[in-house]
């Protein structure tokens, strides 16, 4: 009996010193790093290009990587729930040591597809990937990033190193990976085709799927529509004052998601955050003004042909 005592202490201690090894093992050694396979490109820039790619950054980046100085000169990231620490978006000005000004085109690629920065090193998942955008529409972010636009003039700005969370490692360890490199070139559906042109800008272009599933750990981003609750809503998200505001049901129950909305009804919603009889929409909800009318009621044609879900947001309040 003793004997199994000691055989069982033993199997414990060495149990501890494992978990203990591998939990100081994450939390010296930080973030994971990857080697960066970045491709050889040069993307040819027009004014188009610089326009459309300008106009995506302004729905997609600026909200975390523009100052109040409005320039890319990034920022803390206060809504990070602090389970994962303190992050800061990083200046991506064209400044050659505080900025992104030593990145090829081929770099900048690899980094927004896979998360994989130029130095190997992981952008968790609070920095978003786009691995299914298209690569025109990739590119034309690109030539917005090198172009003479005001907000990206090289600028020192530097800010404190981010400080992650135990949890915030050890799921970069675990569950948080970089994606894959496309093997193969991709390109936007034809917006002629309403429903699959609708699917490509709420799930690669415009990640409104992300938030408007029910948590981001769930979230399958390289297979969007098998995300459990796709589009159902109720992610716990917090403002600038870290209350929580539930993202909103948009699939078609009519109690608890978008059922008994008008086309009209959505694109207000969606472009200026106003609903009929209801207060406005709040933050981290952002305004789609300059989406075009037609990618908006493309979004809307979409929605309407996926799984209804019935999820009730306002419970969540109340729970
Ligand atoms: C939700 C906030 C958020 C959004 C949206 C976002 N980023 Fe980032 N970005 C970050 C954070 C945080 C990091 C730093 C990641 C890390 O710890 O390495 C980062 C890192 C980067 C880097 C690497 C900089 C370096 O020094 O290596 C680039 C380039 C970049 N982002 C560009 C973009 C572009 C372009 C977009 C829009 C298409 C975008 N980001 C959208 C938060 C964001
Ligand atoms: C950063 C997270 C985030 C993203 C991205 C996002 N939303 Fe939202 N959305 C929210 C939140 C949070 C609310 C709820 C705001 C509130 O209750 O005041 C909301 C509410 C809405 C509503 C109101 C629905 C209702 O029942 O009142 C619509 C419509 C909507 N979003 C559409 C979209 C579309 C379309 C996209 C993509 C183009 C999108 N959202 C992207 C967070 C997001």
């Amino acid at each position: 009996m003793k004997k199994i005592l000691k055989i069982l202490g033993i199997l414990i201690g060495l149990i501890a010193l494992i978990i203990i090894g591998g939990a100081s093992y994450i939390s010296i050694k930080g973030i994971p790093s990857y080697e960066a396979q970045s491709p050889e490109i040069t993307i040819e820039a027009d004014s188009t290009m610089i326009a459309e790619g300008k106009r995506l950054a302004s729905l997609v980046c600026h909200n975390c990587h523009m100052n109040q100085s409005g320039l890319l000169e990034g920022k803390l990231m206060e809504d990070l729930p602090p389970e994962f620490g303190k992050a800061y978006a990083p200046n991506i000005t064209q400044h050659d040591k505080y900025g992104i000004g030593r990145y090829t085109d081929g770099e900048l690629a690899y980094l927004l597809r896979t998360g994989i920065k130029r130095d190997g090193g992981y952008a968790p998942p609070w920095m978003v990937k786009f691995p299914h955008l298209s690569d025109y529409d990739l590119h034309s972010v690109i030539a917005y990033l090198r172009s003479e636009q005001p907000e990206l003039k090289p600028s020192n700005k530097q800010h404190p190193d981010s400080e992650p969370s135990f949890l915030a490692k050890f799921l970069c360890y675990v569950a948080f990976k970089p994606l894959p490199y496309p093997d193969a070139p991709i390109i936007a559906p034809d917006p002629g085709d309403k429903v699959a042109y609708g699917k490509y800008l709420a799930t690669a272009k415009l990640d409104c799927y992300g938030c408007h599933s029910p948590s981001f750990e769930s979230q399958n981003i390289m297979e969007p529509e098998k995300t459990p609750g796709y589009f159902s809503g109720g992610n716990a998200m917090p403002n600038l004052s870290g209350e929580i505001i539930y993202t909103r049901n948009l699939t078609m129950d009519k109690a608890t998601g978008m059922g008994d909305w008008t086309e009209e009804q959505f694109i207000k919603a969606m472009k200026y955050g106003q609903r009929d009889n209801a207060p406005s929409l709040r933050y981290p909800m952002p305004p789609y003004a300059v989406v075009t009318d037609e990618e908006a009621s493309a979004i809307w044609a979409y929605l309407k042909t996926i799984p209804v879900i019935e999820n009730d947001v306002d419970a969540l309040y109340t729970n």
